[in-house]
């Protein structure tokens, strides 16, 4: 195995902390270089069983920081980058997008610019991994699937963000021959997750007792995606993907929102040892999310075609091992919770 000297950015974040993990316990030869802002959605709580192996440095700081980019590639002799760092939630890039364009947006160019300038067109054995989402394809109706052909049509800052970025690491590719690969995932769900997003929230809401905020007719369909099963992709397409390609990355596991709340509420009634139909009356309707995605589904096609990758993990599994972390990591659910978190809840959903 050759000796690589990775940059990971976004590692203390979600799926960060798990590609992060994986490639430090897997690849022992590879130099790990996890470099991250830890704004609020970074936790260094998250990768603390791997801050003491020896392939392993972090790196606090900002990609939008060019000059202070170029230095690290410098100084680390840096060979890869897996680019995660990002801005992720919607309703915070309709609150705050400008945000968004600057972390996604140029924090993507600041990176692809300096692996440019590094590499110095020496391309071989070299790889910028930009790790996207199925956002960018904005939304299907009943029918249909994501394929890495479908046209760009972004509708929240969010996602309008993520595919600009996605057309920098394109236009790299194009115009200067800088190997690149980009893969565009559905939601992902699983430990570590920010509660913001839909799953972590309302497990923390339901132990709590607190409502269940679903927007709008709660029929808005999402395709749900194991985080580590993730990971495991995001390594396949690393050592296996074919440069200059894009994969789909999708869990085949679709679901309603309101469906996928109601087998989250029932769940917790057993494992909180409440009557059956006690959660679900936390279920309280509100107003819509603005420009909101009517429905997201990935064709992971190619991806299993052509390098063999499928979900290991069932949803009903991958739900009940998330549900049974946060309720095992309550200390880390209530740090997370505190401060900031507070503030931001009652300006999105009131006290
Ligand atoms: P996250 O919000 O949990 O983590 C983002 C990480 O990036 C945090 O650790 C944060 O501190 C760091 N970061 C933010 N701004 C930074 C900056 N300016 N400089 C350095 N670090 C910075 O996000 P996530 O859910 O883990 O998503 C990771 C990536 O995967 C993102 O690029 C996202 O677009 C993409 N993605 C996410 C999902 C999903 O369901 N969560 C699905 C598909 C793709
Ligand atoms: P989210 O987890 O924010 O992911 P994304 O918007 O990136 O798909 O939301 C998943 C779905 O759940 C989406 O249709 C919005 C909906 N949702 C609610 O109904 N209530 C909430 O409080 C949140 C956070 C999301």
């Amino acid at each position: 195995m050759t000796n690589k000297n990775i940059l990971i950015t976004g590692g203390a974040g979600f799926i960060g902390s798990h590609v992060v993990r994986r490639f430090v316990n897997e690849y022992p030869d590879y130099q790990i270089f996890n470099l991250d802002l830890l704004t609020y959605a970074g936790n260094p709580e998250n990768i603390k069983d791997i801050e003491r192996k020896p392939n392993y440095h972090f790196i606090k700081g900002d990609i939008r920081d060019l000059a202070f980019i170029r230095n690290i590639f410098v100084e680390n002799n840096i060979t890869d980058v897996i680019h995660l760092a990002a801005e992720s939630h919607v309703d915070r890039s309709i609150t705050d997008p400008f945000v968004f364009i600057q972390t996604n947006v140029m924090g993507t160019a600041n990176l692809i610019q300096a692996a440019r300038e590094h590499w110095e067109e020496k391309w071989d054995g070299h790889l910028f991994y930009h790790v996207s989402t199925d956002e960018v394809y904005g939304a299907l109706g009943a029918t249909g699937l994501f394929t890495e052909e479908t046209r760009y049509d972004p509708h929240s800052p969010y996602s309008a963000s993520k595919a600009s970025s996605d057309h920098i690491v394109r236009a790299y590719h194009d115009t200067y021959g800088l190997p690149v690969l980009i893969s565009n995932c559905s939601n992902n769900y699983g430990p570590n997750q920010f509660p913001e997003k839909l799953i972590p929230l309302f497990i923390n809401n339901i132990v709590h007792r607190k409502p269940l905020p679903v927007y709008g007719d709660g029929l808005y369909t999402r395709d749900w995606l194991y985080v580590i099963d993730h990971a495991i992709a995001i390594d396949l397409v690393f050592h296996k993907g074919k440069t200059g390609e894009t994969y789909n990355i999708g869990g085949f596991n679709e679901w309603k929102n309101i469906d996928l709340i109601r087998l989250l509420c029932s769940i917790m009634d057993k494992k909180l040892g409440r009557p059956e139909g006690e959660n679900a009356q936390l279920i309280t309707y509100i107003k819509d999310r603005p420009g909101h995605d009517r429905r997201y589904a990935i064709d992971a096609g190619k991806i299993n075609r052509e390098l063999g990758w499928k979900p290991s993990v069932t949803f009903e599994h991958g739900l009940d091992k998330t549900i049974d972390w946060y309720l095992e990591n309550a200390e880390w659910l209530s740090r997370v919770t505190s401060g900031e978190y507070r503030n931001y809840y009652e300006e999105m959903y009131g006290k």
